[in-house]
Order: structure tokens, then C-alpha cells, then sequence
């Protein structure tokens, strides 16, 4: 186990799905926009009508520094918060998917030439050549999004790679097209709203009014194919999240799918009454705050994908808390669960007190909060203040009266669909459970 990073107040997972649900605009915006942006170009050199490059030159900007500066920025924040968040699941994926994620990278820095080539050479090089530059984008990125979206999938549905360990029976998993086209049809929906805010903008007013439709349309066009998918997609989630998401066993699930339904009507509005029908009510004011809404609903909309997931951070292979949960004998991986029970948790910590005995009550304190930041850490906050999931306020709730009744609710974690079991000998149990009675709030 590497060292635990303890982000007071909401958690280390929280941090990830900020700067991830953040991150989700820039990329998909990346992804989306140049099918637009080759679409106005072709149309511009068709009809001969040059005006309408002004736009490209300014969506192609904001692209430039929006998602290769900010996003760019902000990919690069998930795998340092994913990184010291959960290690142990980083190091999961990346010993499975490697390759996956080199080749992305080839994808990656095509698109970066590319953008910078097709922004600086518009008008100076013959169209022919600068549209293909244009494709190149839009292919290169889109392909991006092909391989990333096998790696998420894989950790909310890892199929067959349980058996087999291979890669692309872990890659295209029951989710993954669904989830391709999912996001394949949003990226058009966020690359319609980031148009249709920098179409607002222009000078010509015909112009003006007719991209800010185009961009309307597409996201229209978009947001309706989204929502075929996206049922094709819930349809084929795993059993176990479908019941925990269905049986209420985490109500929040169905909450989160609430506020992503409702962000989504609220964009699909946004898109047919100020794009479509009145496109004058398309500037940056009602865009920003559309933006605000699509933030919403793409933070609830991933959050129903990770919450889905638990106990598991990669599904059947890993636990929340970083544990291996099954043996997966083509890759020599051996289930860790057992052997902290019968070894201990604590003995197999690096970072852990050096002393611990039974009978010291501070020794036994100290030693119980390793265990539990460890063990629950990852999903509840454990300080004075946190918010998410207080395991202090969620243990009173239970009202236990002694340690041992906090032992006996231990015994019982692995019961709960959403929790894994707790890992650990009789030591370890004891020191927890010492800890976790000293910190629960009595009324
Ligand atoms: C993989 C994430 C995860 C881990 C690890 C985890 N929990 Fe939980 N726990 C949850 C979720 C999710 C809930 C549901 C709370 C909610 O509704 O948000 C929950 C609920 C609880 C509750 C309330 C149960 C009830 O019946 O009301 C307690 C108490 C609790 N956890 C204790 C623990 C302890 C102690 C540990 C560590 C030994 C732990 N949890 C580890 C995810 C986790």
C-alpha cells in the first residue's frame, strides 16, 4: 500500500471528479468541434463565401486555448489526483492498458500539430490542403476518444478480462459501445454550445443568425441521438449496478440521473428556442449559464457512472479502498481480502506506527485510525469537518454502544453491495473499531 492522501473536508475522490467533470468539457469540445468546423469551412469554399471563415477563426482560438491550454491543464491534474488518490488502481490500469493509452498519446500530439497548422496557416495556404488539415483534427480526435472510452469503460464493466486478462477483452466490454456513442453523440451537443456562443459573437449579422442555427442543429441532432444511446447504455450496465442503482440501494444514483435528466432538458431547450427559433437569445450571457448547467449535469452524469461501479474502482478487480477483490489467474493476481485476514493489514503496511499493543489504548487509537483511513478513507471523509459521507455521523446513526458493537458492524461491511468487506485480523479489527468508537458523534 502506498501512503494515504487524506483531503479534509470531501474526500480525494472528490478532487478527482471536480477536475474531471471540468476536464469533460475541453475534451469533449476537442473532440466535437472540428466535425463543425470542417462543416463550415467545406460550405464556405462551396459557396464562396469567405466571410464565413471568421467564425473559424475564432472557434479554432478558443479550441486552441481552451482545450489544449485549460484541458490540457486539467488531464494532466486527473493523473495527479488519480495518481495519489488511489496508486494502487492507477497502477491497475496502467499495467493492463499501457498501450492503450501510448497510442492515445500518438493521437494526442497528432491533434496538437494538426490545430496549430490548420489556426495559423487559414487563408494562406489553398483550401484543399488546409481542409485536410481540418479532417486530420477531427479524426485523430475522435479516435482519442475510441481508446480512452475502452479504459473507462473497462473500470465500470472489466467482462471477460476477469478470466482471460486479455486487453481487448477488458477494452471492448459490455458498456463500451454504448459508451462510445454516448459520448460520441454529446461531443456534438458541447461542441454545438461553445459554437453557438462564438457564432453569437460575430460581426455579420446574417452570418450571425445562420451559424448560430447550424451550431443549434447539430446540438439538437446530437442531444436526440444522445438520448437513444444513453438508454441503450443504462440498459447495459452490470447487474450489480443496475441493482444498486434500480433496488435503491444507493438512492443517491437515482438522484444524480435526476439532475443530469433535468440539465439535459434544459440544454435541449436552450439548443431549439435560442439557437433554433430565436437565435438573437444565443449570446454569451444564456451560453455562459447554459455551460454552468451542462457542468451540472455532466458532474451528475459521471458521478451516477462512478458511483455505479462500488464497491469497486475497477470493477470485480479492485476495491474502492485499493484492495484486490478476486484472483485473476492469467495475470498472477492473487485476491488480498484472505490474506490480510489471516496475516494482518497492518503488518503488511509500509507506513504504519511501530508499536502497537493491544493493551495501550493510545498504541491501539493510532493504529485503528491507519486502519480506517486506509480501509474507508477513499469513500468517507474521517475529519472533524468532512461532508462527504461522514463516517462519524454515519456510524451514529447505527447508535453503537461499544467498541465491539462497531466490531460486529465491521464483520458485517462485505453485506453492504456498496462497501467492500473489512480486510484484517483480529488486531486490526480491534484498533479499527477502538478508533471508530472514539470518533462517532454522540447525541
Ligand atoms: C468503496 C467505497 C466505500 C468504502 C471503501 C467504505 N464505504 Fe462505507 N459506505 C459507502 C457508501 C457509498 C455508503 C452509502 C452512504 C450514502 O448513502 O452515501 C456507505 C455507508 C456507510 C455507513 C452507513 C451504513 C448504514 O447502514 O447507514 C457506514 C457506517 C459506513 N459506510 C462505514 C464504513 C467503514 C467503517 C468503512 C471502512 C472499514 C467503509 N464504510 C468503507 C462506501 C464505502
Amino acid at each position: 500500500m502506498y501512503p494515504f492522501w487524506e483531503v479534509p473536508f470531501f474526500t480525494s475522490g472528490m478532487v478527482i471528479a471536480l477536475i474531471a467533470t471540468f476536464h469533460i468539457l475541453p475534451c469533449h469540445l476537442a473532440t466535437g468541434a472540428f466535425w463543425f468546423t470542417v462543416f463550415v469551412e467545406r460550405k464556405a469554399y462551396k459557396e464562396n463565401r469567405p466571410e464565413l471563415l471568421e467564425f473559424i477563426k475564432k472557434y479554432t482560438l478558443l479550441i486552441l486555448i481552451f482545450c489544449f491550454v485549460i484541458g490540457s491543464l486539467s488531464g494532466v491534474g486527473i493523473w495527479y489526483a488519480a495518481t495519489v488518490a488511489s496508486p494502487r488502481g492507477i497502477s491497475g490500469l496502467i499495467h493492463n492498458y499501457v498501450w492503450g493509452w501510448a497510442t492515445e498519446w500518438v493521437f494526442f500530439i497528432i491533434e496538437i500539430a494538426s490545430i496549430y497548422v490548420y489556426y495559423y496557416t487559414l487563408g494562406k495556404i489553398d483550401p484543399k490542403s488546409h481542409l485536410m488539415m481540418g479532417w486530420l483534427y477531427a479524426w485523430a480526435a475522435w479516435i482519442s476518444m475510441i481508446i480512452i472510452t475502452g479504459i473507462l469503460a473497462f473500470m465500470l464493466s472489466s467482462g471477460k478480462w476477469v478470466e482471460t486478462g486479455g486487453f481487448f477483452d477488458g477494452f471492448f466490454n459490455q458498456t463500451y459501445w454504448p459508451q462510445l456513442f454516448t459520448r460520441t453523440a454529446l461531443m456534438f451537443c458541447i461542441a454545438g454550445v461553445y459554437a453557438a456562443i462564438v457564432a453569437s459573437t460575430l460581426r455579420n449579422k446574417g452570418v450571425r443568425r445562420e451559424l448560430v442555427r447550424a451550431a443549434g442543429l447539430w446540438g439538437v441532432l446530437g442531444m436526440l441521438a444522445g438520448l437513444a444511446f444513453t438508454a441503450w447504455y443504462l440498459h447495459r450496465l452490470p447487474a450489480h449496478a443496475k441493482e444498486l442503482w434500480l433496488d435503491q440501494s444507493l438512492p443517491y444514483l437515482g438522484h444524480l440521473l435526476n439532475v443530469a435528466g433535468i440539465s439535459y432538458a434544459i440544454v435541449l431547450l436552450w439548443f431549439v428556442i435560442c439557437c433554433l427559433i430565436r437565435p438573437k437569445l444565443a449570446g454569451p450571457v444564456s451560453g455562459i449559464i447554459i455551460l454552468i448547467v451542462l457542468f451540472l449535469g455532466i458532474g451528475a452524469g459521471e458521478g451516477f457512472r462512478e458511483g455505479a461501479r462500488r464497491p469497486y474502482i475497477i470493477d470485480q478487480y479492485m476495491y474502492g479502498n485499493q484492495i484486490v477483490a478476486r484472483d485473476i489467474p492469467a495475470k498472477h493476481i492473487k485476491a488480498e481480502v484472505p490474506k490480510f485476514n489471516k496475516e494482518g493489514f497492518l503488518s503488511h503496511l509500509f507506513f504504519r506506527p511501530d508499536k502497537i499493543n493491544p493493551d495501550n489504548k493510545t498504541q491501539l487509537l493510532r493504529a485503528g485510525s491507519v486502519v480506517v483511513h486506509y480501509q474507508c478513507g477513499n469513500c468517507h471523509a474521517l475529519d472533524r469537518f468532512g461532508k462527504m459521507r461522514p463516517l462519524k455521523r454515519l456510524l451514529a446513526n447505527l447508535e453503537p454502544e461499544s467498541p465491539e458493537d462497531i466490531e460486529g458492524f465491521l464483520d458485517s461491511l462485505g453485506d453492504y453491495p456498496y462497501m467492500p468487506p473489512f480486510a484484517g485480523n483480529e488486531l486490526d479489527r480491534k484498533a479499527a473499531s477502538e478508533y471508530l468508537f472514539s470518533v462517532v458523534v454522540r447525541r
